[in-house]
């Protein structure tokens, strides 16, 4: 948590007398509620190189284990990286992308080859109004290529993680997966750190696999950066839009 923040938030437990060892083991318990949690989660694409400690990841995956799965069967694997191996990634993943030697999703079960005008038009919107920030104008291809490629940089997060589950596993065991992704990203904001979800490493798995010791019998789901926002980044302002809930919540027997 940045000095500024942690002052503030420390002051009134100091001020009851506690020391700051046990105003930290407050902090944890009482943390950032729920809503709070929910509504401050974001994407985010540019970090800060604060470090993140190991023991805070820990208490992040700690928290994030507690998420459900259909009858509790846990069935995701969880690979956490920094310094020389985060490093090896990074610089083998954006060779291949400077070679254009991307896999495709569909490659992978992953997404669609060919999406309908309902996801179409939402991923869209969010390209215009990500690039549109940024001050990329479309058929800008050398300048999106470039913001593309800070994916394989984890947006300069010092801190980034994979997801898998096993691969002899189900649809019901990567939504399970997702629901413990989603828990991380929110206990990470307990912290006062942000998070980007990342399929975009779906396409340059084997440095992933070797770097990490994967298994050949898991299946990446996802990586994911985290860290410190970097709050004077123009991309950090993006606020996502989202459906009208009336057009995707069904009520029935009211
Ligand atoms: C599974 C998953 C994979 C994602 N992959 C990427 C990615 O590769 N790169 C990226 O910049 N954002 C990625 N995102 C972030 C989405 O674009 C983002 O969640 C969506 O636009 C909504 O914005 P928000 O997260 O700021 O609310 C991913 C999100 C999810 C859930």
């Amino acid at each position: 948590m940045p000095a500024k923040e942690a002052g503030i938030f420390f002051a009134p437990l100091y001020s009851l007398g506690l020391s700051r060892h046990t105003a930290i083991k407050k902090r944890w318990m009482s943390s950032m509620n729920i809503e709070d949690a929910i509504k401050s989660r974001k994407s985010v694409r540019a970090f800060t190189d604060q470090p993140v400690d190991q023991e805070t990841i820990h208490k992040i995956l700690e928290l994030a284990q507690r998420a459900p799965s259909g009858t509790n069967t846990q069935p995701w694997h969880t690979y956490v990286c920094t310094g020389e191996v985060k490093d090896a990634i990074v610089k083998d993943v954006c060779e291949l992308f400077d070679q254009g030697k991307a896999s495709r999703y569909e490659d992978f079960d992953y997404y669609p080859p060919v999406w309908e005008p309902v996801h179409r038009d939402r991923r869209r919107q969010l390209g215009w109004e990500l690039y549109g920030l940024l001050g990329i104008e479309k058929g800008d291809r050398v300048r999106t290529a470039a913001q593309s490629k800070r994916n394989f940089k984890f947006f300069d997060a010092p801190v980034g993680l994979f997801f898998t589950t096993d691969a002899y596993l189900g649809r019901g065991s990567w939504f399970d997966a997702g629901l413990y992704m989603q828990t991380v990203m929110l206990a990470a904001r307990a912290f006062g750190l942000h998070t980007c979800p990342q399929a975009a490493w779906i396409s340059f798995q084997d440095p992933i696999y070797k770097h990490l010791n994967i298994p050949a019998d898991q299946v990446l789901l996802s990586g994911m950066a985290l860290g410190y926002e970097d709050t004077d980044a123009i991309e950090n302002t993006l606020v996502s839009k989202r459906e009208d809930i009336e057009n995707v919540v069904t009520y029935a027997g009211f």
